[in-house]
């Protein structure tokens, strides 16, 4: 395994519709390398999520996982980890929520980002299986933000821009 250099804000890759995986190139080796190395590079930058876009490959492929031990996120509730390709995500409803968001393609910044609060996705798994899951909360607010890198949007696009905070000030403004 290997820790992936991560595209940063600028980068032209984060503006790009990532292509779906074809059939049987989810199995290939370098396929199955690049998830490892996801899961790699997104825990050693202490992400909640990383998408292949922000690695260089324009792939629809992204990670996601909340272990209770996250300093860049101690309030927020534990995901597993999960791997998903090819998603398809429907919203449930009119229900939004605003929440704070960062990326690890734009450093110390964090945003208030209003998301659906109720979501169904249907992926494949890393072996290549069918799956589909429901999420709620912060979790549909990772999913969100994954499958915006994977159609070239980043959480800037949709924050409330008066609330940007570079990250002290915003663990100033969570203390208040
Ligand atoms: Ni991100």
């Amino acid at each position: 395994m290997a820790l992936l250099k991560i595209a940063k804000l600028g980068n032209p890759l984060l503006r790009e519709r990532a292509r779906e995986v074809r059939p049987g190139e989810l199995a290939e080796a370098s396929t199955q390398r690049l998830i490892d190395d996801l899961i790699e590079t997104m825990r050693d930058a202490n992400g909640v999520g990383i998408a292949a876009p922000q690695v260089h490959v324009g792939l629809r492929i992204a990670v996601a996982e909340l272990r209770g031990d996250n300093p860049r996120y101690p309030e927020a509730p534990k995901v597993p980890l999960i791997v998903f390709v090819n998603p398809e995500v429907h919203v449930s409803g009119d229900a939004q929520e605003e929440g704070w968001e960062g990326c690890l393609s734009v450093d110390n910044l964090r945003g208030l980002v209003p998301r659906f609060s109720h979501l169904r996705m249907r992926y494949l798994d890393r072996e290549g299986n069918e799956r589909e899951l429901e999420a709620e909360g912060f979790f549909a607010r990772i999913i969100q933000h994954e499958l915006d890198h994977l159609n070239g949007r980043l959480f800037i696009d949709r924050a409330d821009t008066t609330s940007l905070a570079h990250e002290r000030e915003w663990q100033r403004l969570l203390q208040r």
